[in-house]
C-alpha cells in the first residue's frame, strides 16, 4: 500500500515510516517541518535503504495536498500533523484549533476528491478526560479535557466519526496513544523537542546528557504507591507497529474503529528515573516540586481490543525503552540540530 504520512517527519511519524517501509509498504511524507527536520527524512531512507518521497507543505493548504494526492495514488492517510504541547495550547488556543482541526478537514476534503478511503488518526489517551476510571477502555465515552490540545483531539475524533457515518466507503481508525518513549534501536531517529521539553523522558535524557541541571518531579503526594504519578509508557517502535496493523485493518474494513495503544502497565515518575539510570549508567539528578496543573494521578490502557482485533501487543520492555531513548540522546545530544 502507498501510505501518505501527514506530519511524517515528526517523532512518531518517522518511526512509523520505518516500520511501514520494512513491512513492504511505500510512504509519502508531507510535513511543514514546524516541529521537525528534513534530516529525519534522510535518516528514514538511510535506516531502511529505501528512497523516501517527501513534500514540504502545510497540510492546511488544500491546493498543495490535492496536488500531492493527484501525483501519488494514495491507499491510506495517517494524520500525525498536529501541534501537541499542552501548555502552549492554553496560551495559543486559536493556533491549536486552527492547525489541528483545519489539517483534518483538508485531508478529508482531498481524500474525498481523490477517492482515498482510509485514514488512521493520531489520537490520545487525553480524550478519556478527567471522569473515567482507569484502566481506560475504548467503550468509555470521551470525557472533558483539561486543555485546548485535548479538546482538538476530542473534536477531530468527532469530525472523523461523522465523516465515516456520512460516507459508507470511508474507513476511520482512531488510535489513542498512551505515553510514547524510546527510539529506533539504531539511535538515528528519535524525539527532538524544541526548547525545554514538556514530556518526562526527553527531560530525563537531557539531564543525563548534561543539557539540563536536574529534573523536577511534579508532585510526590499523589495517592499512588510512591506518591508520584503513574503512566502507561509505550515504546515508539511498538506504537509504530500498531500503525502498520491499523493501516492494514483500515483497508479491510469500513466505518470507525477506536484502539488504545498502550502496554496496560503503569510506571511512576520515580520508577522511570530509576530505570533510566540503570540502563544508561548515568545518574539523573531530581528534586520534588509542586504538582503540575491538569495532571491526573494515574491512568493506563486496557489494550485487549488491539490484541484481539488488530493482533497487536506492545512487546518491548521498560528497559528497552530507556536504553533506546538514551542511545538516541547520547548519539544526538542536540537532536537533529547536530
Ligand atoms: P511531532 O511534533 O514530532 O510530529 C508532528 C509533525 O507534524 C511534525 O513533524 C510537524 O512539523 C508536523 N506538522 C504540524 N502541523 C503541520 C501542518 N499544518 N502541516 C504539515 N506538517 C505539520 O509529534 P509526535 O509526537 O510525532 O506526534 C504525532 C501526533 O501524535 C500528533 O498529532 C500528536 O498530537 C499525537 N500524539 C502524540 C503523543 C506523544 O506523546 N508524542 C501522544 C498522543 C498523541
Ligand atoms: C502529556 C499531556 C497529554 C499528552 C501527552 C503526550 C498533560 C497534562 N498531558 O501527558 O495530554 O497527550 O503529554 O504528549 O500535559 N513529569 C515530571 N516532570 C517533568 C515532566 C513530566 O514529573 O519535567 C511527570 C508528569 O507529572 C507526569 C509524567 O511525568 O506524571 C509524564 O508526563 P508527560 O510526559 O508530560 O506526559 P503526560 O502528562 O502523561
Amino acid at each position: 500500500m502507498l501510505v501518505l504520512l501527514a506530519g511524517g517527519a515528526g517523532y512518531i511519524g518517522s518511526h512509523t515510516a520505518v516500520q511501514l517501509l520494512d513491512a513492504g509498504h511505500d510512504v509519502v511524507i508531507v510535513d511543514n517541518y514546524s516541529n521537525s527536520s528534513p534530516e529525519a527524512v534522510k535518516r528514514i531512507a538511510e535506516i531502511t535503504g529505501r528512497p523516501v518521497r517527501a513534500y514540504e507543505a502545510d497540510v492546511k493548504d488544500r491546493d498543495a495536498v490535492s496536488r500531492i494526492m493527484q501525483e501519488n495514488s494514495i491507499d491510506c492517510v495517517i494524520h500525525f500533523a498536529g501541534l501537541k504541547a499542552v501548555g502552549e495550547s492554553v496560551r495559543k488556543p486559536i493556533e491549536y484549533y486552527r492547525n489541528n482541526i483545519d489539517t483534518t478537514l483538508t485531508l478529508l476534503e482531498c481524500m474525498n476528491e481523490h477517492g482515498v478511503r482510509n485514514i488512521v488518526f493520531s489520537s490520545s489517551a487525553t480524550v478519556y478526560g478527567e471522569e473515567n476510571p482507569y484502566p481506560y477502555i475504548e467503550t468509555m465515552r470521551r470525557g472533558s479535557c483539561s486543555n485546548p490540545y485535548g479538546w482538538t483531539k476530542y473534536m477531530m475524533e468527532q469530525i472523523l466519526e461523522d465523516a465515516a457515518k456520512a460516507d459508507p466507503e470511508l474507513s476511520v481508525v482512531l488510535l489513542r496513544y498512551f505515553n510514547p518513549i524510546g527510539a529506533h534501536a539504531s539511535g538515528r531517529i528519535g524525539e527532538d523537542p524544541q526548547g525545554i521539553p514538556n514530556n518526562l523522558m526527553p527531560y530525563v535524557s537531557q539531564v543525563a546528557v548534561g543539557r539540563r541541571d536536574h529534573l523536577t518531579v511534579f508532585g510526590n503526594d499523589y495517592p499512588t504507591p510512591d506518591g508520584t504519578c503513574r503512566r502507561d509508557y509505550i515504546h515508539v517502535m511498538d506504537l509504530a507497529d500498531g500503525h502498520v496493523k491499523a493501516v492494514e485493518f483500515a483497508a479491510r474494513n469500513k466505518g470507525t474503529e477506536v484502539f488504545n495503544l498502550g502496554t496496560g502497565t503503569p510506571y511512576s515518575v520515580v520508577e522511570i528515573v530509576e530505570a533510566f539510570e540503570r540502563n544508561s549508567g548515568v545518574p539523573v539528578k531530581y528534586e520534588f516540586g509542586p504538582r503540575r496543573d491538569g495532571d491526573l494521578a494515574e491512568f493506563w490502557a486496557n489494550a485487549d481490543k488491539a490484541r484481539e482485533v488488530l493482533g497487536w501487543t506492545a512487546s518491548r520492555t521498560l528497559d528497552e525503552m530507556c536504553r533506546d531513548s538514551w542511545n538516541w540522546q547520547k548519539q544526538n545530544p542536540e537532536g537533529y540540530g547536530n
